[in-house]
């Protein structure tokens, strides 16, 4: 048994289903393969493909549509995400300005493309983006750089969503290359991330020179110290993926931790999380794409563990997705995006309290995987 649902959870589950299923089938026809991000006022206005061929997000829209695709068989889906992953050729070209995300741009889009279809022409662009991150790869402070400019050192934990990239070249090529740059920079992030109590830095800046921590600024929290929930996520589910990647019992572990944090402190507001844990109590700022990155994470734990630990991880992933469905999902098809409520960081503005594509992205995924529908695109 994947998941232990009881009849209620798997009732709530299709039901779910049956309403992505009729608003992502409006949504395709309508977006097509523009690339959304944000939605406003219902309505994905900016295209990706248009504004910012190489932002970080560009993989989530065809990611959905390959999950869709895999789930229901319609050549819509897979004919669209392929429109994308070709728009996504540009970024390759222009080169300059990518970063470590390119985990999360291309497993979604080419990598996606070729583990359902076998398409040639996906796997070289997926192996080419890999060879992009490992590129980045510090051989003496065991690390891949995040970003670009004067950062060399800065490692931000959402680096743990982009090494499965790595884990894929690996198998693809049969070449442990690729292993060895993504295990030792989930170790060196595991050792100056991940807190004693489970709560985690966003970003760590190391001495590009001799990998020694000199730095944990706030990142997209509220300050250094606190514990942006997004962040958690990421380690929840990046080092869960690890684990399934490697059979490490540390990755496995620390993936708990957090989540055990996590679920702590999601606890307290009723399964929707807060922006960051540890920020002021006013204002109040929300982050449901959290709780859905987080339910993928802990659904991915549940597959990991002992029979009677599954009903643990399984109910807290639940917890947070019936809570997001109850009080911000918008299923009117004729409306862009899904989930309303999410936030890009604690401190910008014009993304705070939005709907944002990866939030929908990981609510599909979560409900896929509920159901044994999905496929596992890290
Ligand atoms: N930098 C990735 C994120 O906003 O979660």
């Amino acid at each position: 048994m994947r998941y232990p649902l009881k009849d209620g959870e798997r009732i709530w589950a299709e039901e779910t289903y049956a309403k992505i299923q009729k608003k992502l089938k409006a949504e395709c026809l309508r977006v097509g393969s523009k690339i959304p991000y944000i939605a406003r006022n219902g309505v994905y206005e900016e295209d990706k493909a248009e504004t910012d061929i190489i932002w970080w997000t560009n993989g989530f829209w065809p990611g959905m549509l390959w999950q869709m695709y895999h789930a229901m068989g319609e050549e819509m889906y897979a004919d669209t995400a392929r429109e994308v992953e070709e728009k996504l050729d540009k970024a390759f070209d222009i080169y300059t300005g990518l970063h470590h995300d390119v985990g999360f741009m291309w497993l979604h889009s080419a990598v996606a493309d070729y583990r359902i279809t076998g398409n040639e022409r996906s796997k070289a662009r997926g192996l080419h983006a890999a060879h992009l991150l490992a590129g980045r790869y510090n051989p003496r402070g065991k690390f891949i750089r995040s970003w670009n400019r004067d950062r060399s050192g800065w490692v931000i934990v959402d680096s743990m969503m982009n090494i499965p990239l790595l884990f894929w070249a690996k198998e693809v090529l049969g070449d442990p290359r690729f292993g060895f740059v993504a295990e030792d920079h989930a170790d060196t992030l595991m050792k100056y991330t991940v807190r004693t109590d489970g709560s985690c830095n966003h970003v760590i800046v190391l001495d590009p020179e001799t990998g020694e921590l000199l730095d944990t600024p706030a990142g997209q929290g509220y300050a250094s110290g606190s514990s942006w929930s997004r962040g958690q996520t990421w380690a929840i589910y990046g080092y869960a993926l690890a684990y399934r990647h490697t059979g490490k019992q540390e990755y496995l572990d620390t993936a708990k931790k957090v989540a055990h944090y996590f679920i702590a402190q999601t606890d307290r507001t009723g399964g929707i999380p807060l922006v960051d844990f540890r920020a002021p109590k006013e204002p109040v700022y929300w982050d449901t794409t959290a709780g859905m990155c987080a339910a993928c994470g802990l659904l991915e734990i549940a597959e990991h563990v002992p029979e009677l630990e599954k009903e643990f991880y399984t109910d807290a992933a639940l917890k947070l997705l019936q809570a997001a469905d109850e009080r911000y999902c918008n299923w009117n098809p004729d409306e862009d995006s899904i989930l309303a409520m999410g936030s890009g960081s604690y401190a910008t503005e014009h993304d705070r309290h939005v709907p944002i594509i990866y939030g929908d992205y990981y609510l599909v995924e979560a409900v896929l995987r509920l159901l044994d529908k999905d496929i596992l695109l890290w």
